[in-house]
């Protein structure tokens, strides 16, 4: 980059090689590993995708049985880390109570710093089975309700709902958390991702990494984006309301809403297209599209708009969480629960080729200010 030309927030600067993630922006198409993130959330369970992202192939079924079971093995909060959950001050917010209990995960494991190969493997396996583990009984505590154990006979995807809701999901259901977790699970050098590869290229610890990438994932202008859509949602209350809530709230220019916009795409998230389909199907399943409707009639207004804008992946998620009996609060965990295999994969890709990502700065202060004693400022 020439010198003086300072590229806000990154914008279109590019850091580093990646062979785990492409987008193309303008056609809106996303790739895992070079596939296409539609034929993934088509025909994958998230375990496929776990290996894919740490394996860097799509597994045969000797290694899906392996990934999956070494996944199931890694269950099990330890005590130190539901009594971590336990003791939150009511109150307090679910990232920062996963943020917190990811760090103090690290606490359990014997060789925290192992960064090898296996060590890595087994450290995002560990990771990607307890986030569910996590979730859920921060969820049913801050209900007064006990943790519940996870169930040996369920995949990732519906085991998470069990977890949640204390009862087995039906197919549907645990099929359209499975696509969620699909679509969540990867996007190239978003923010939390490349938190964690900066974190990584310290040659800091998986667990140092993660929990730094929960933290930049909570923010509304990231991950906390779902959480808002639905609060959205609810203040508009119905269908005929959005036009006049849109127009309202667009006279303040600094208005964002959430759903809306994003750094790499220019058009249409493919992500939001497949969870467009879900949002009806679950909303028709449970006998109310209303969520849904709205959704669509705000994506139309959207872009209608002189500068149109097209839904991102929080967009569509918000509404099919919601009719899943989903409490807003956990939308941004959910995520984190996908997202966290994709930054196991970059913490290891980052430390497999590894430069310390250490940027420069424009001053713009003042230098060689007169210096004055204590007593004389
Ligand atoms: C994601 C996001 C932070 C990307 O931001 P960015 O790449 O820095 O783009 P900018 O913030 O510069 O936005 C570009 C323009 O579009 C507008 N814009 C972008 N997203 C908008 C939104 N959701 N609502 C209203 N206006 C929006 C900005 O006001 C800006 O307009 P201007 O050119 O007239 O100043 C932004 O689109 C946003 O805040 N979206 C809402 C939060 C969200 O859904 N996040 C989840 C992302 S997956």
């Amino acid at each position: 980059m020439a010198e003086g030309i300072i590229a806000y927030g990154l914008q279109g600067v590019i850091v580093d090689e990646t062979r785990i993630c492409q987008i193309f922006g303008d056609q809106g198409k996303l790739y895992y590993y070079g596939y296409n993130i539609l034929d993934l959330a088509e025909n994958c369970t998230y375990e496929e995708v776990v290996y894919l992202l740490l394996k860097g192939k799509l597994p045969n079924k000797a290694e899906l049985e392996q990934v999956t079971a070494d996944l199931k093995a890694a269950r099990g909060l330890p005590e130190s880390v539901l009594s971590t959950i336990k003791s939150s001050p009511k109150g307090s917010i679910p990232m920062d109570v996963l943020r917190t209990a990811a760090s103090a995960v690290s606490l359990t494991d014997p060789k925290p710093d192992d960064n090898s190969a296996e060590g890595q493997y087994q450290k995002a396996i560990r990771l990607t089975a307890l986030f569910p583990e996590i979730v859920a009984a921060d969820y049913r505590v801050r209900r007064g309700e006990q943790p519940v154990k996870s169930n040996p006979k369920l995949g990732h995807a519906a085991n998470f709902l069990w977890l949640l809701h204390g009862k087995e999901p039906g197919a549907d259901a645990a099929r359209t958390m499975d696509v969620a977790l699909v679509l969540h699970a990867e996007h190239s050098f978003n923010a939390s991702t490349f938190t964690a590869r900066v974190i990584a290229a310290t040659l800091s610890d998986m667990y140092s990494a993660i929990t730094g990438a929960i933290g930049a994932l909570k923010g509304p202008l990231h991950g906390g984006a779902n959480e808002g859509v639905i609060k959205t949602l609810l203040e508009i209350g119905e269908p005929g309301k959005v036009k006049g809530y849109l127009d309202e709230k667009f006279k303040d220019k600094n208005f964002r809403l959430m759903g809306f916009g994003h750094r790499v795409y220019k058009t249409v998230d493919p992500r939001a297209i497949v969870l467009k389909k879900y949002s009806e199907k679950t909303g028709k399943e449970r006998g109310t599209t209303k969520w849904y409707d709205m959704s669509t009639q705000i994506e139309t207004q959207m872009k209608g708009r002189e500068k149109p804008l097209y839904p991102n992946v929080d967009f569509y998620s918000a509404s099919t969480y919601y009719m899943m009996d989903l409490p807003p609060e956990i939308y941004t965990p959910i995520f984190a629960v996908s997202r966290v295999v994709g930054w196991c994969a970059h913490v290891i890709e980052q430390q497999a080729h590894n430069k310390l990502i250490r940027p420069d700065a424009k001053y713009i202060g003042e230098l060689d200010k007169p210096f004055a004693p204590l007593a004389k400022r």
